[in-house]
């Protein structure tokens, strides 16, 4: 029996503009997805009810990943088993955690010596291949860990930050947001082409905020970068009513973490702040989680 982990993500600054080829900064977190694997008499996913095999329209990125895993070695029965912190469509890079630590449950389990990078980048393919387009970002922090500029995809020194996660509860479909930016920056391409280079000038900022240790100042970088998200129309009332609890309650700052229209935002704080903010989050109508950023990429248990 192996069992493998892989972490979530959040951005601490820099998602939409780095669409357009400007600077981000990912940041994995402790939140992981857990995958254990042993041998079975059929390739079988086990689920609340027992085991049952695998299927391309219930369990799509297992299915890609298995079927990668067929042109590399002789795949035999094998029993899934996943277990995951971090709740789904909400922009924390779910399903790429869950991809990678399958890849690298399986990769143990059949010996394939598959390199971190050969992990990153399947783990991509299968995100592609199931959501049709899919960033590198998400796959690529669940499997290096740490803090990463993207898309240089430069891993950053690691800072150990507390974040408060909240969580609207909203599905957004990042597709469907994404291209409505894509819009407004046609209908204004100066006005939010600036705007675009001015989340890069925060996330560039930032790095070296973090690298100090200023924690204050990076809090003070998210609430401008938050500004700029809401003014291209990626913000909603539910995520502003966290944001704004959050900082009420002593968050040094706060934004969007993703796609925006729903999913989740995050606070940075203090630790004596954790609870408060944490709290707040909860009485705005968020469910809250308390994490911290993690250099561990994926590994085995
Ligand atoms: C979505 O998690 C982040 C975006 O920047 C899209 C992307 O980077 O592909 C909105």
């Amino acid at each position: 029996m192996i069992t493998s982990s892989a972490p979530g993500k959040i951005f601490l600054f820099g998602e939409h503009a780095v669409v357009y080829g400007k600077t981000a900064i990912a940041c994995a977190i402790d939140l992981r997805a857990h995958v254990t694997v042993e041998e079975a008499p059929s390739i079988q996913m086990k689920g609340p009810g027992g085991s049952i095999d695998l299927n391309p329209r219930k369990h799509p990125y297992i299915y890609s990943v298995v079927e990668r895993f067929k042109d590399l070695t002789d795949v035999t029965g094998v029993n899934i088993d996943i277990h995951s912190d971090i709740p789904v469509g909400s922009g924390l890079g779910s399903s790429a955690a869950v991809t990678i630590a399958t890849i690298k449950a399986l990769d143990a389990y059949y010996g394939t010596n598959l390199s971190l990078e050969d992990i990153a980048h399947m783990g991509h393919q299968v995100e592609s291949e199931v959501q049709g387009r899919a960033s590198p970002t998400d796959t690529f922090v669940s499997t290096f860990g740490g803090m990463v500029q993207i898309p240089d995809r430069k891993k950053l020194g690691f800072y150990d930050m507390l974040i408060v996660i909240g969580n609207t509860g909203k599905f957004s479909s990042t597709r469907k947001i994404v291209s409505n930016v894509a819009a407004l920056k046609e209908r204004h391409p100066a006005v939010i082409g600036q705007i675009m280079d001015t989340i890069s000038a925060i996330s560039e900022t930032g790095i070296e905020f973090i690298q100090e240790g200023d924690f204050h100042t990076v809090g003070e970088l998210m609430n401008i970068n938050q500004g700029l998200l809401d003014s291209i129309g990626v913000g909603s009332k539910e995520l502003s009513e966290l944001v704004y609890a959050s900082r009420k309650a002593g968050a040094l700052g706060s934004k969007i973490t993703g796609a925006g229209g729903g999913g989740c935002m995050i606070a940075l704080c203090e630790h004596k702040n954790l609870s408060r903010v944490a709290h707040a989050i909860k009485r705005a109508g968020g469910d809250s989680f308390i994490c911290r950023t993690t250099h561990a990429g994926v590994r085995i248990e």
